[in-house]
């Protein structure tokens, strides 16, 4: 914050990548110890989408490690970073956590769904370290990375579950911005609040992508919006995100957009190849 105090389950506020790409990156982003791999394999078990033809992550089985830093780091950035199931070509942004216990769906593609301590608890230890990356018939890998290195207690996920849950944002210090109350008609004019509707500013509603045609009977099921944000790429879903716009102030810093990010699309694809 601009006081100087740290906000606790906000997105950082800081460009991870001074902290060393080769030293850090490799563990920041993979859940799992990838023994006996070189980097530039290391990377393509991260992000390879091997179903698609002449995918653009090939290139790093075969890349020396010189070659894999510079094109990493720019994927470090101030709230993004290049997640295992994600792409070092497009960055996934860092969500905030204050508020999740309101929201039906887990991760801004919806891969998971949220009803519950224990819905959390599943999710943290599945990212942490027990993500198979089986995809259909393509397995990203080997048979002894794919072994489960340590369990953390339910008790600890309990604890941790119950942490995020009691986190707070701060007050926002612009209530007395005329503004505002220009900002909410224009607001309510171009009707933002049939998707991020109060009081929590989001539906919690799937939206799909253009394109995609869910299975049949998923629509009732998941309770997927009638309307669809569209999206250049494919299939796919998307959550509506959660807006913070009454007494709340947005920590999230790069909200500069509202299209649909096509990593977004891709790791929806990976899903269901
Ligand atoms: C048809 C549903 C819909 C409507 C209407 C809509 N949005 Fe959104 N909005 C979304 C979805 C879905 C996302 C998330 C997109 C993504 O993550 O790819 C989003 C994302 C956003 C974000 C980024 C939030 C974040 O955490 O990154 C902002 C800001 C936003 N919308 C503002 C608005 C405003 C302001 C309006 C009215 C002018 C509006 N939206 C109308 C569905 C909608």
């Amino acid at each position: 914050m601009n006081d100087g105090t740290l906000l606790h389950g906000a997105p950082p506020n800081e460009d991870a990548s001074p902290l060393g790409v080769f030293r850090v990156a490799p563990w920041v982003v993979s859940p799992v110890e990838l023994a006996g791999d070189g980097l530039g394999i290391m990377y393509w078990r991260s992000f390879g989408v091997p179903w698609i033809a002449e995918d653009i992550h090939e290139r790093f089985k075969t890349m020396a490690p010189p070659e894999v830093g510079p094109l990493i780091r720019p994927a470090f950035a101030v709230g993004l970073f290049p997640r295992w199931n994600g792409s070092a070509y497009y960055p996934t942004k860092i969500p905030d956590l204050i508020g999740i216990e309101d929201r039906k769906y887990i991760d801004h593609t919806a891969t998971h769904q949220h009803r519950g301590p224990a819905d959390l608890m599943r999710y943290a230890a599945l990212v942490t370290y027990s993500d198979a990356s089986d995809f259909g018939p393509h397995r990203m890998l080997s048979d002894t990375q794919r072994r489960i290195p340590s369990r953390a207690p339910d008790e600890a996920l309990y604890a941790l579950a119950q942490y995020l849950y009691s986190l707070e944002p701060p007050l926002n210090p612009n209530l007395s911005d005329p503004r505002i109350s220009t900002g909410r008609q224009i607001f309510n004019r171009e009707g933002c609040g049939s998707c991020h509707t109060p009081p929590l500013y989001t539906n919690n509603k799937l939206t799909l992508t253009e394109g995609f045609t869910p299975p049949p009977g998923h629509a009732r099921a998941l309770d997927i919006a009638h309307v669809s944000k569209g999206c250049g790429t494919g299939g796919g879903t998307s959550t509506t995100a959660p807006l913070r716009l009454s007494r709340r102030c947005s920590t999230r810093r790069d909200c500069r957009t509202i299209s649909c990010r096509r990593a977004s699309c891709r790791l929806v694809r990976k899903l269901a190849p």
